[in-house]
Order: structure tokens, then sequence, then C-alpha cells
């Protein structure tokens, strides 16, 4: 005890006081008889009244700030002595006569404002410096002399609303800024040597926040493109439109000749080329949409965001050759070969109950958004009436397609390990996002197969995720996954546990090959009848023969196979209390291999008892489809 109190005394009296702090900090600084009556005679606050120059003191009579302008200071600025100052949350060492590299004003990541004008600093700053400074609303860098890129991580934190970084030698293009423009109160970078596009977040209107860069082109600067490319993109648009007409014409007379009985055909032909067979319309509609969509565009109004380092005109992506995907239960998509890649357009049309900001700041969230089971958001277009969301085109197509369209005579289905691995990728993506958004009930809200597309080595990747807060709630309701869940249908009450369920039908149509229909349906009723099908899946009798044919070739999976059977009964379990956490499920897949191990589980291959499973039989998992 006696100890304890020594070293607890040693400890806090060896914690340097504020006066204390403030001399060492000032004994890195020359030419500083600004600062004489800093000195040992009074305390450096007293309540909010400062005794010493340039001090910010606050209502516990702590110094909040240091405004040490003005001074003719020199010198070296000790951020690592004033990183013992608790409650430090701006300085400003305007006017002085500082120099050398940007003080590491990063490590102190609880400032609100940074002024730095008017010295002579130098140098390139880090692309990563502002990473952390989550607190930053104001940073005035005017009147130095640095050089270099403006630092992406600026670009990265959303607080800020005051920025001037006129008068250095900043080069290359602006950083892609996210902010609303309209939040911006102090914004000026001009008299640099900054070139390119004038990303959106900073455009505000006045031009003269951007003079002394010639080569800054684009609102509210002249638009980047010149005469001639505006020409052609209008002949592009004609031809677009020529196009379009002819398509309209042959598909016209092609479905006139198609008799009624090849609708479920063509349904199954659309699984394999469509991202979305949710309520699938007819071509020609998506079509037509689509053309309405970039006439209006063309019109005006909205504006397209990028999330990731990529850019591309809004021009450019209308007039790109465009092939039409699909229409699913949101609307169209299509596939735009754009310079950089083909890119994938999704139109929303039911998402206009959200307030404009609320949707950016729900797009940014996606935007920042990174894992490998996860198709990253590129770009979004905004407009009242419809939203478009961009992301990479996946040549590999869907999960849906792979399991459920035709296949080419001789070509083998997924093999039990390629399955496998699928479905941990699509775990590991669910897991992240329960982890990303642990404020939301429904961190994907729509996770079917259609919506797991497979790159060139079949390594899964989610899409249409965490939606939900965006859709309008009579759409969403009707037609997402998740609102097909026994609690919601019999509840109309949706859990964390309701996206676990949505796997564990996932679950089910990879091991069994067949496809809930009912995701067709729109509506409610759809529920009654994919516990049917969860039922009908369940029912069989517990051998190989549960299990798709398309799987041949396996060799001792079959164990396995049964485990991650049980595992997706647990995940359909209809009561929400007796289902299993997503971390536990995710847990539980992670722990499956390809082939059965040494222990032995052929016995239970066989026998056909699921409920004496090792594995699985020390938790409650006692299972029933009607609830
Ligand atoms: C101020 O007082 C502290 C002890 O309270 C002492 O360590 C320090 O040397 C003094 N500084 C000056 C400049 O007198
Ligand atoms: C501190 O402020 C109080 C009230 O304003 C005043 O009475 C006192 O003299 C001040 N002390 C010093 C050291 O200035
Ligand atoms: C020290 O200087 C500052 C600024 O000139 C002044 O506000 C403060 O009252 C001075 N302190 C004392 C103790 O004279
Ligand atoms: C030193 O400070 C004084 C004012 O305190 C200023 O006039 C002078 O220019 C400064 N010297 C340098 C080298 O900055
Ligand atoms: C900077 O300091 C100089 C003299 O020290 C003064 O004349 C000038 O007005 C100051 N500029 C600003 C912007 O405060
Ligand atoms: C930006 O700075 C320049 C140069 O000082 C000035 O002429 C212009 O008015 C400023 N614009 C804004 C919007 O602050």
């Amino acid at each position: 005890m006696l100890v304890f109190l020594v070293l607890s005394y040693v400890a806090s009296s060896s914690d340097p006081t504020e006066p204390a702090i403030l001399l060492k900090f000032k004994s890195f600084l020359s030419n500083d008889s600004a600062l004489d009556n800093w000195t040992n005679a009074t305390a450096p606050c007293n309540g909010t009244h400062n005794l010493w120059a340039g001090l910010l003191c606050n209502g516990d009579a702590n110094v909040y700030g240091l405004a040490l302008t003005n001074m003719g200071l020199l010198g070296i600025i000790d951020i690592d002595t004033l990183m013992d100052l608790s409650a430090l949350k701006t300085v400003s060492f305007m006017n002085n006569s500082f120099e050398g590299p940007l003080p590491s004003v990063n490590k102190l990541s609880s400032l609100t404002s940074v002024y730095l004008s008017h010295n002579k600093f130098n140098g390139e700053i880090p692309d990563n410096f502002f990473v952390g400074m989550n607190s930053l609303k104001k940073i005035y860098l005017d009147g130095n002399e640095f050089t270099g890129k403006i630092p992406k991580s600026l670009a990265d934190l959303t607080k800020i609303v005051e920025m001037d970084i006129r008068g250095n030698q900043f080069s290359g293009k602006l950083p892609n800024f996210l902010q609303n423009p309209n939040a911006w109160k102090t914004l000026n970078v001009s008299y640099n040597r900054l070139e390119g596009r004038i990303p959106a977040g900073l455009r505000i209107s006045n031009p003269s926040a951007f003079v002394g860069n010639p080569d800054l082109c684009g609102k509210p600067l002249a638009a980047c493109k010149s005469l001639k490319k505006k020409v052609l993109l209008i002949i592009a648009i004609v031809v677009i439109s020529v196009a379009a007409i002819l398509f309209f014409i042959v598909v016209c007379l092609k479905r006139r000749r198609s008799a009624q009985s090849k609708q479920v055909t063509r349904v199954q032909n659309k699984l394999g080329a469509n991202h979305d067979t949710g309520a699938i319309e007819v071509e020609l509609a998506a079509e037509e949409e689509n053309n309405n969509f970039k006439n209006n565009a063309e019109r005006g109004g909205g504006e397209l965001y990028f999330l990731k380092d990529i850019n591309f005109e809004l021009e450019e992506l209308l007039r790109a050759p465009a092939e039409v995907l699909g229409s699913g239960s949101f609307g169209s998509s299509y596939k735009a070969g754009l310079l950089s890649g083909s890119m994938v357009v999704k139109r929303f049309k039911e998402m206009n109950q959200v307030r404009k900001d609320d949707f950016y700041d729900h797009m940014r969230r996606l935007g920042r958004l990174s894992h490998p089971n996860l198709l990253p958001l590129v770009a979004f277009y905004y407009r009242k009436e419809e939203k478009l969301l961009v992301h990479d085109f996946v040549a590999n197509g869907s999960l849906a397609s792979h399991l459920h369209a035709k296949r080419e005579p001789g070509q083998p289905g997924l093999n039990w390990p390629t399955r496998l691995m699928i479905i941990k990728g699509v775990a590991r993506g669910l897991a992240y996002l329960y982890k990303e958004f642990p404020g939301l009930t429904l961190p994907h809200g729509h996770l079917k197969s259609s919506n797991v597309l497979l790159d060139h080595n079949f390594n899964p990747l989610l899409v249409e995720y965490a939606l939900i807060p965006l859709v309008n709630t009579d759409h969403a309701q009707k037609f997402m996954v998740a609102f097909k869940s026994p609690e919601f249908y019999h509840n109309e009450r949706s859990s964390k546990k309701t996206d676990v369920w949505s796997l564990g039908i996932l679950i089910f149509e990879m091991l069994t090959g067949k496809f809930p229909a009912n995701y067709l349906q729109p509506g409610k009723r759809a529920n009654a009848d994919l516990a049917a099908w969860v039922n009908s899946v369940v029912r069989e009798e517990w051998t190989g023969e549960v299990f798709d044919k398309d799987m041949k070739g396996t060799t001792n999976g079959e164990g396995e196979m049964l485990k991650m059977l049980k595992i997706g009964m647990c995940c359909c379990e209809s009561s929400v209390e007796r289902r299993w956490d997503w971390r536990e499920v995710v847990d539980k897949i992670e722990e499956l291999k390809e082939r059965d191990g040494d222990e032995d589980y052929s016995s239970y291959a066989s026998d056909g008892d699921v409920y004496s499973s090792r594995a699985i039989s020390e938790d409650d998992f006692s299972f029933s489809v009607n609830a």
C-alpha cells in the first residue's frame, strides 16, 4: 500500500505543470521578446483571462489556445512539448518568421484549428499527414512556400469548413474533396500551380477562390472541354438515340413473335446475364428508361461524385457505349465502356425520401469501405428523383448465374471447394459490414445469390449492401430480401440477425443448387413460400442426395457439407432468439474444411442423425420452420 502511494505520488508530481510546459515550449523559440511576460511571477491564466501574452484560457483556467501572431518569432515549434497541454484546441503561429517543413501538428489530434499563414514554411506535405485529425475544422497555410500535391488526407477530413492555402506553390490536381460545397465558410486555393478539374466538393460559386492557377478548369471556372469535344458529344448522343430507336423496333418485332409460353425460358436466360434477378421486367422498358435518364441528365441538375481515386466525366458516362444488363427491383442497370474500364451503372428511383445531406453522408461512408469481398462503390450521381450508383464491371457474373443458368454441355458446375470458398468470402464480407455499421439493424439488407458477384478467381464480391437507410420504406418492404424474413412476416420487425437468415438461405441455395424462386415475388406473401422452400430442403433425407449433383468430383467432403447444411439451419432458425448471432455463424463457417478431417464424420453422413453432430450439438439449435 505504502509503495503504491509513493509510486502514484512520484507519477503525478512528474506530470509537468502548464507553466513548465509553456516555458519549455518557449525555450525552443528565439527572437521571443514578445513573450517576456511568460515567467514564474504569475500563472498563465487567471480564469478566462490570460496573464501571459498570446494565450487563450478556458473557464478552468487551462490553456486551450496559442495565439502567437505577429510576434517576429523564429526557431522551432516543439509539438512534442505541446502534446502535454491537454486542453489545447487551437494553435496560431501566423505572421512570424518560422521556416522549414510543416510542424507535426497532426500529433495534436484534437485540434480544431491550425493557423500557420504568412511564415516561410516550405517543402512537401506527406499525403497521409492529416489522417486522424478528425476534429479539424480550419486550416490556414496561406502565404508560405509549400510545394508538391495537396494531401489526399486533407480531402478526407469530414469536418473541415475553412481552408486557405492561397499563395503557395502547391501543384498537381486537387484531391477529391467530397464536402457539400455549401458547407464551406472560407475556401481559397488561389495563386498556386494547381491544374485539372475542380473536384465536386470544392465547386463553390466564387471563381476568385481559384484564380492564379492557369491550368485549373471546370465549374466555377471555364469548362474543361474544348468546343470540338462538345460537338463530338452531341454527335454521339444523336448516334445513341438512333441506335436506341433501332433497338426499340427490333425488340418490338421480336416480342410480337415470341409466345407467352416462352416467358419461363426468358427468365432463365436472364439469370445468366443479369446481376439482379428480382422482379424482372422486359428489357425494352429498361432501354427506354435508360434513354430517359440520359436525356434528363443531359438537361442538367445532378452531378457525378467520385468516391475512389478515379475520374471521368458525366458526359463520358452518358456517351459511352452502353449495354443494358437488366432491370431489377430498383430500376435498370447498364454497362458503360469507359476509357478507364467498364463500369456498371445502377439506377435507383425509389430513394427520394432521404435528404440530400444524409444521402451524401451515407454515400461517403460506403465510399470508405474496403474489403476483399465487397465490390467498392466508385461514384454516385444525385438528383432528387433518381440516383445512380457506379461500380466496376465484374466479368464473371453473379453467383446466381453460375448456380442456375444453363451451362454448355460438358462445362462443370461449381465444385464444393469453390462453393465453400465463396460462402467463406460472403461470410467475411458480411462480418465486415456488421463491424463497420454497428448502428444499422440490417448492415446488408439485400443478400442473395444475384447480389454476389464472382471475380475471375471465383472470389465473391457483395453488391447492393447497406442500402436500406436510403431506399423508400414501402419499396424496401416489398422487394428487399431482409423483409422476406420470418420475423418481418410475423411481427413486421427486422433484427440484427435478419441478415444471418438471408445468409442461411444462400447457404441452402449453394448446397442444393435449388433456386428460391420466391425471391422473385414482391411483397410479404413470398415469405410463406420461402419458409416452405426451406422446409423442402431440410426435409430431404439426410444423405448425399440433398446436395447439388453438380458438386460431383468432390472427394471426402460430405461430412463438411453436412456441417454446412446444419449451419444453414441454424441461420434459418425462424425464432430470432434461437437463431445464431453473426459472430457465431462466421466462426463456424471458418472452421469448415474442403475435406472431412481426421475425425470420423463418416458415421453421421450415413446414419442420418443430424442432431448428434459433435460440432454442433453443444449449441441449442432445435429447428422449426413455422414458428
Ligand atoms: C519556474 O518554476 C519552476 C518550479 O516551480 C522551476 O523549476 C523553473 O526553473 C522556474 N523557471 C524559471 C524560468 O524561473
Ligand atoms: C485574477 O482575477 C481576479 C478577478 O478578476 C482578480 O481579483 C485577481 O486580482 C486576479 N489575479 C491576478 C494574479 O491577476
Ligand atoms: C502579458 O502580456 C499580455 C499581452 O501583452 C497581457 O495581456 C498580459 O496582461 C501581460 N501579463 C502580465 C502579468 O503583465
Ligand atoms: C524579431 O522580433 C521583432 C519584433 O518583436 C521584429 O521586429 C523583428 O523583425 C524580428 N526579427 C526577425 C529576424 O524576424
Ligand atoms: C504581419 O506583421 C507585420 C509586422 O510584423 C505587420 O505589418 C502586418 O500587418 C502583419 N500582417 C498580418 C496579416 O497580420
Ligand atoms: C482568394 O484570394 C485571392 C488572393 O488573395 C483574392 O483576390 C480573392 O478575392 C479570394 N477569394 C475568396 C473567395 O476568398
